[in-house]
């Protein structure tokens, strides 16, 4: 009795699975074109997109998941991957989404055990941050822009490489992604000196639900505050960050009792 309505659940399950699979298949040429309509003709955004169709897909999928409970055949893939390159990439992405109604999921670095980042249960994209990789360190200024997809190790090699008595507040694994470390806070071993990541973030890049791209200034102090901890991609999508470097002593004593 148990065994059979469990199969009529599974079967009614998969007949829901597929009519919504079909459905969102149909929308991607159209999101495809989308995405290339909005994009400025000396910026296509074609090489930013993988599709199951690209050779590359199923690697760039799965270069950044951990977790291998989420790497299994049943696991729902994204229709298409947006590794966006610039903010026109962003701005098509979330106004293209919109129109089509797809999910964004937003991926920055490799530490999402629950793979809330790459996996959804409705159609979904996944916008992946690994191709913004700028990070400019100013010593004189003693500050410096990081884009979301910089990793901690990343970061303190970029400040290291400039300075050895400047530092960042951040945690300690080298592979997390900044983009998704400072939406929550960020805390790591020079918190009781100086605070948590964001108590050290100075201004951001953000581009919004209907596509704005927004400062600091622009976004106001409330949703500046809420993307520091209330996990940005519940906001929009944040491309960089500018922080505040801090001061460390040059020469650093580790022992293990
Ligand atoms: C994926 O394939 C499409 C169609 O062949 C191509 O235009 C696009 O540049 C490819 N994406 C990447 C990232 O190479
Ligand atoms: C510090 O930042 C200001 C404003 O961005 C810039 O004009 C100035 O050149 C910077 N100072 C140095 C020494 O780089």
């Amino acid at each position: 009795m148990m065994a059979s309505s469990f199969d009529l659940l599974s079967s009614l399950l998969s007949i829901l699975l597929f009519s919504v699979s079909s459905a969102s298949l149909d929308s991607v040429p159209d999101f495809l074109q989308c995405l290339s309509d909005y994009s400025p003709p000396f910026d296509p955004i074609s090489e930013a997109i993988y599709t199951p169709q690209n050779s590359s897909f199923s690697d760039v999928l799965q270069s950044y998941i951990r977790n291998l409970r989420f790497m299994t055949l049943k696991t729902p893939k994204p229709l298409v991957i947006v590794a966006a390159k610039r903010e026109s990439h962003v701005q098509a992405t979330v106004m293209c989404a919109k129109t089509h109604g797809l999910e964004i999921r937003i991926r920055s670095g490799g530490h999402d055990y629950k793979g809330l980042s790459y996996v959804s249960s409705i159609p979904f994209v996944v916008f992946d941050l690994f191709n913004l990789w700028y990070i400019s360190i100013d010593i004189a200024n003693e500050t410096g822009w990081v884009q979301a997809g910089i990793s901690l190790g990343e970061l303190y090699y970029g400040i290291a490489e400039k300075s050895n008595v400047h530092g960042f507040p951040v945690g300690l694994c080298p592979t997390l992604g900044t983009g998704s470390h400072f939406t929550e806070g960020g805390y790591g071993t020079m918190m009781r000196k100086y605070g948590l990541s964001v108590d050290n973030i100075m201004d951001a890049q953000l581009v919004d639900v209907n596509g704005r791209s927004l400062d600091r200034e622009s976004m106001g102090d409330n949703l500046f505050w809420a993307i520091k901890g209330g996990g940005a991609a519940n906001f929009g999508a944040v491309l960089s960050w500018k922080i505040n470097l801090v001061w460390v002593p040059k020469t650093v004593t580790v022992f293990k009792v």
